[in-house]
């Protein structure tokens, strides 16, 4: 496949685990990456790692769910690296409790956060695209949307995550704008880690092929949606979950 050489790209929630993964990736594909985290700490480390690596990055420190930071976080991307093309919507968070624990505090964060974020950076990201006749979108979701006990909140953002790409994909398609999803399943970052160890265990043995996935085959999808040459692919949900899609093992 060609890459993205010269591409412009932003991926949220870039700090560690998989989002940290994917802006590795999109620079090894030739991209320019602005990182954003909402914790300053996290996305200064990956940015010094990235530079030392030789690669053009940036960083945008902030809550991309809140509709002004979203706003600066494309306004951000395009004064630093003159023109945007590639949104990578990563950023995601879990609170997860069954539903009769649940606070509406605990559900509206989860949609807030996961699903909310990727409406307003497409948003803000779209107006960028449309102009240039070009643009790739892809949105994190998860294997969960197609459910998951304790994860109400989780679940139905996720679920949200894939009507929205799909409603994207029909909306902008005219603009040379593709939209897709990749959709993880069991990954080795430190959300998956700060689940209960015996947890952690049992839902590993439940992978059809026996094992957590890595951030890095999370990051290879995603750069195939990113890819300058998968202009033909739009509106998609790839998982990358060990096959955990079609069933429990
Ligand atoms: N790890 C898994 O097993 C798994 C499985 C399926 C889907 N996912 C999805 O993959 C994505 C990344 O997950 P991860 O495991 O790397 O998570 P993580 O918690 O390891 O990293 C997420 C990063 O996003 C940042 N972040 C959180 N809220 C933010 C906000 N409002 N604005 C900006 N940054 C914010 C955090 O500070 C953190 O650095 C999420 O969307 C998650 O739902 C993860």
């Amino acid at each position: 496949m060609k890459g993205m050489k010269e591409r412009v790209a932003m991926v949220t929630g870039s700090g560690q685990g998989i989002g940290a993964a994917i802006a590795r990736r999109l620079c090894e594909g030739g991209a320019k990456v602005v990182l954003n985290d909402v914790d300053q700490a996290r996305a200064s480390a990956v940015e010094g790692e990235l530079r030392a690596a030789g690669y053009e990055v940036s960083s945008f420190v902030g809550d991309i769910s809140q509709t002004e930071v979203a706003d600066a976080a494309i306004a951000y991307a395009v004064e630093t690296f003159g023109t945007f093309d590639i949104l990578v919507n990563n950023a995601g968070i879990a609170k997860d409790a069954y539903l009769t624990k649940m606070t509406d505090e605990m559900f509206d964060d989860v949609i807030r956060v996961n699903l909310k974020s990727q409406f307003l950076l497409a948003r803000a990201a779209t107006r960028v695209m449309m102009e240039k006749r070009y643009g790739r979108i892809v949105n994190v979701a998860s294997r969960a949307w197609l459910g998951g006990a304790g994860q109400v909140n989780y679940s139905a953002s996720k679920g949200g995550v894939v009507s929205l790409t799909r409603t994207l994909a029909l909306e902008s398609g005219r603009y040379q704008i593709t939209t897709n999803a990749v959709a993880p399943g069991l990954i080795d970052t430190p959300l998956f880690r700060a689940l209960r160890p015996d947890h952690q265990e049992r839902m590993e043995k439940t992978v059809p092929v026996q094992r957590v996935g890595k951030p890095e085959e999370v990051a290879d999808a995603v750069a195939f949606f990113a890819d300058d040459d998968s202009g033909y692919i739009n509106g998609q949900v790839l998982y990358v979950c060990g096959g955990r899609s079609v069933g429990a093992y």
